[in-house]
């Protein structure tokens, strides 16, 4: 019999996903059910759409993920879900899950923060996490900077006074027609594209200020669609998307290794769906190979939502010997730390 396993539940957002993994690190099972084709033709998530789904999907889906591993309930030491950030309705269906199979089956339960899971996932594949260290997390709904001393303490140096950075890509994305999630098509219609062709704002450049702004960015590259359409002019979609993407890219790496530098940390850590972008961890790798710094970030997969990373951070939460009761609640506006 496998020991040292997690049930991972992970339900905050649009995927219903459950992942079965060992001692933290390994992953035996990551079952991923995305509701992106419901949600696409609404242009983005709508809530009460995505809970009726989660409620559907969420016991195949863990079904799956128990078989995939070759292991049954009873294999498993604890359970671990996202209780938020996220959307409550979404989140409650996860919890609800969680809480009726620890109770049944009489087994530990974990509450896990979203944005800590997204962190976790660089435990997965094999790389040596060395704190102190300072990461960035960036994704639909956040772009924090922290500083973690050790793992599983967590100090925001800054983070995003207005949209998050992929919620600027989705918004931008939805104006040029794009589907949803708007992230991985502009990156693909920036391809070939000329990055240095608009001259788009960056946020709150001022240095030593570690958070992030995004809603100047998003009306310049409104306004510019705009006033093109009102001219008649044709917009070139290509040198568009890098320039956007560029000027996202620039502001986040810029931040993150100003963060590095004044917090002298070895490495640098990215996490999160925006992470996934091929030219963001393409120029933060050369930046942190010029600056001499370590660059860890989770395969393309694990960046966007899963259950593995859930997993991952709840077992580590276990170690220490943190525990949720079975009156543990879904909360849509969790920060780190605060638990
Ligand atoms: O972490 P995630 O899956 O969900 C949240 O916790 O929000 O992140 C989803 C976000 C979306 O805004 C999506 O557009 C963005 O990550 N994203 C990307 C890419 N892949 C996903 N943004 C830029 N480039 C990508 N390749
Ligand atoms: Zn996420």
């Amino acid at each position: 019999m496998k020991s040292g396993l997690t049930l991972g539940i992970e339900t905050s957002c649009d995927e219903t996903a459950a992942a079965v993994i060992q001692d933290g690190t390994t992953i035996l099972s990551n079952v991923v059910l995305s509701q992106i084709d419901v949600h696409q033709k609404y242009g983005g998530v709508v809530p009460e759409i995505a809970s009726r789904h989660h409620i559907e999907a969420m016991f195949p889906v863990i079904n799956e993920a128990l078989t995939e591993a070759g292991v049954t309930l009873g294999d498993v030491e604890v359970i671990a879900v996202t209780y938020g950030p996220g959307l409550v309705g979404s989140l409650l269906v996860g919890v609800a899950a969680a809480k009726a199979l620890a109770f049944a089956l009489d087994k530990p339960l974990v509450g896990v923060n979203h944005i800590e899971g997204h962190i976790y996932a660089n435990l997965l594949t094999g790389q040596e996490i060395k704190t102190p260290l300072v990461c960035l997390t960036v994704s639909g709904g956040h772009t924090d900077l922290l500083l973690i001393p050790r793992l599983g303490e967590y100090e925001i140096l800054g983070r995003t006074r207005d949209d998050a950075a992929g919620e600027a890509f989705d918004k931008v994305a939805r104006v040029l027609g794009l589907p949803y999630p708007g992230g991985p098509q502009i990156e693909k219609l920036a391809e070939g594209g000329n990055r240095d062709a608009i001259r788009f704002p960056r946020g709150l450049q001022e240095k030593g200020n570690f958070d992030f702004s995004f809603s100047g960015l998003k009306t310049a590259a409104l306004n510019y669609l705009n006033e093109r359409k009102q001219k008649n002019e044709s917009v070139p979609m290509a040198d568009f998307a890098a320039s956007f993407q560029w000027a996202i890219i620039d502001i986040l790496t810029e931040k993150l290794l100003a963060a590095a530098k004044e917090h002298r940390v070895e490495q640098i850590v990215l996490s999160g769906g925006v992470a996934a972008n091929g030219a963001f961890r393409k120029h933060v790798e050369v930046q942190a190979k010029r600056n001499g710094l370590q660059l860890l970030y989770p395969p393309a997969y694990l960046c966007t939502d899963n259950a593995a990373m859930i997993g991952s951070a709840g077992y580590f939460r276990y170690k220490a010997g943190k525990r949720s009761g079975h009156d543990l609640n879904a909360v849509a506006n969790l920060r780190l730390g605060d638990d």
